[in-house]
């Protein structure tokens, strides 16, 4: 393991969100999602100030309670660490969060358009970029330059799509800064980028060159990057270079896969709350569970899932009563009018499915839509399939996740296009995901798979997951941070 290092976390959604319980009293939950989950690691072994945006009304009063300065923090472990929150403007953070990030660079990221309806872009879209992504992206970079007047020889790590216009507001003010930037969601095909207006699809590509490095969870998103800075940027690129020379300086940009904490998924699987709802699943699953669980977003497919299996059904007559898809969905960013629709959209197709065939005693399909994580770990224990069909997907962790705990031989059915495709892709059965009558092929090819196959399939993904582990994904990229450092001729 690398040494202790000074490191800026910036992430949108931070590690803990405050609140107020029935009795008033202050209590702190863990911020959700599998980004915030990765980066906790980082936390564990390293001097780290967190700089996150005030989520609720409780993180705003604990920011001003501490005068707009760090709090201190503890990880899982004890270790500490300081979390500064950002307050913005709830309208400049409505705009940047509910019209610019999901869904405009969402959509763009994850091709989520038929571009023959969406999107218009119109004067809200401009007015939400310069009145919303840009203030809110600046609070950010405000906050980071605080931090580095206080720790100059820390380094940043920016991650994802809601901040992509920080790094080049930090640079111009701390020349010599160290940035780093992880995107963890699909970079696609330039000519999809170019739905955007021209300064924002430019200020996208350059604020994200401002840094030191830029990373990707796969070479397929790493190398549509590289295309798409020729093309927006008219830079010179070479596709098989790791490096893209922007005036005097050098960009690292990298492939770097995330995973997760094997011992961590082994805890939480063992604990008296996960066995608890384990037993409940157990108790009336059917001799066949196929399992998916996912967060209620269009880039997660959803509803061709539903349409692949009800084709199974209807091809399936003999598993009528044997099996049962259960969908555990967490809800999410329902204040956007897309996102709501789908959420709509998925409840529809799932009444489909259980209208057709539900019979006395036998539910095809259990839908429940809540955050309700000890349960979908339990039901990670129990599959038999697990079907993550993303249309496009930055890694998704659910299909290394889910494999590490289970205790059933269970199939991983993939999306092609999802990360985790190039790592698992050999031992899952791949899908195309636009292709229902093959996703329903797929069901049937995973629920009649020999004992012996599934088993060999299942530990060579185990394997995988617990070599790749999420300690190695944090060494790697301080190992690029190093060579960064190394290149700009600065101190460790
Ligand atoms: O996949 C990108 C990502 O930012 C994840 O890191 C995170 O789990 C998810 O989206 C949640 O997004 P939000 O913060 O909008 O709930």
């Amino acid at each position: 393991m690398a040494g202790r290092r000074r490191l800026i976390v910036v992430s949108n959604r931070g590690p803990v969100v405050h609140d107020r319980d029935a009795n008033g009293a202050r209590v702190a939950r863990r911020g959700g999602g599998g980004l915030v989950t990765a980066l906790r690691s980082l936390v564990e072994h390293h001097d780290v100030t967190w700089i996150a945006s005030a989520m609720s009304a409780e993180d705003k009063k604990v920011a001003e309670e501490a005068g707009g300065e760090p709090i201190a923090e503890e990880a899982r472990s004890g270790a500490p660490y300081r979390l500064r929150f950002v307050v913005h403007d709830p309208s400049a953070y409505d705009w940047y969060y509910n019209v610019v990030a999901n869904p405009m660079l969402w959509f763009v990221h994850h091709y989520l358009w038929g571009l023959a309806n969406a999107p218009d872009v119109d004067h809200g879209l401009h007015h939400a970029w310069n009145e919303g992504y840009v203030p809110v992206n600046r609070n950010f970079a405000d906050a980071v330059v605080t931090e580095l007047e206080r720790e100059p020889d820390a380094a940043v790590f920016f991650h994802d799509y809601h901040l992509y216009v920080a790094p080049g507001l930090v640079r111009e003010r701390v020349p010599d800064a160290l940035l780093t930037h992880f995107v963890h969601v699909p970079w696609s095909m330039p000519e999809y980028w170019r739905v955007l207006p021209q300064p924002i699809r430019r200020a996208v590509h350059e604020g994200l060159l401002a840094n030191d490095v830029v990373s990707f969870h796969t070479s397929r998103w790493r190398r549509n990057f590289l295309r798409s800075c020729e093309d927006i940027l008219g830079l010179e690129v070479d596709g098989s270079s790791d490096e893209i020379a922007v005036g005097e300086r050098v960009v690292a940009v990298r492939a770097r896969p995330i995973s997760v904490d094997p011992q961590e998924f082994d805890e939480i699987a063992a604990s008296p709350v996960v066995e608890a709802q384990e037993e409940a699943i157990a108790g009336t699953r059917p001799e066949t569970l196929i399992l998916r669980v996912d967060r209620t977003d269009p880039s997660k497919n959803v509803v061709r899932g539903l349409r692949a299996y009800e084709l199974y059904l209807d091809a399936h007559p003999e598993m009528h009563g044997r099996v049962q898809m259960l969908a555990l969905l967490d809800p999410s960013r329902q204040d956007i009018p897309e996102y709501a629709e789908y959420l709509g959209a998925v409840q529809r197709a799932a009444r489909t499915v259980n209208d057709r065939f539900q019979q006395e005693g036998w539910i095809p399909l259990d839908l429940q839509i809540q955050d309700n994580f000890p349960q979908a770990v339990a039901a990670y224990k129990q599959f038999d399939v697990l079907l993550v069909n993303a249309i496009f997907d930055g890694m998704n962790l659910v299909a290394k996740e889910a494999p590490l705990v289970n205790t059933r031989g269970g199939v991983l059915i993939l999306s092609e296009n999802t990360g985790a495709h190039e790592e698992l892709g050999e031992w899952a059965l791949t899908v195309n995901p636009f292709d229902v009558a093959g996703q329903a092929g797929a069901l049937h090819a995973a629920v009649t798979m020999a004992e012996d196959e599934r088993r060999r399939r299942l530990e060579a993904i185990v394997d995988h997951v617990r070599e790749h582990d999420i300690a190695g994904w944090i060494e790697a990229q301080l190992a690029d941070l190093d060579e960064a450092r190394a290149r700009l001729g600065a101190p460790a």
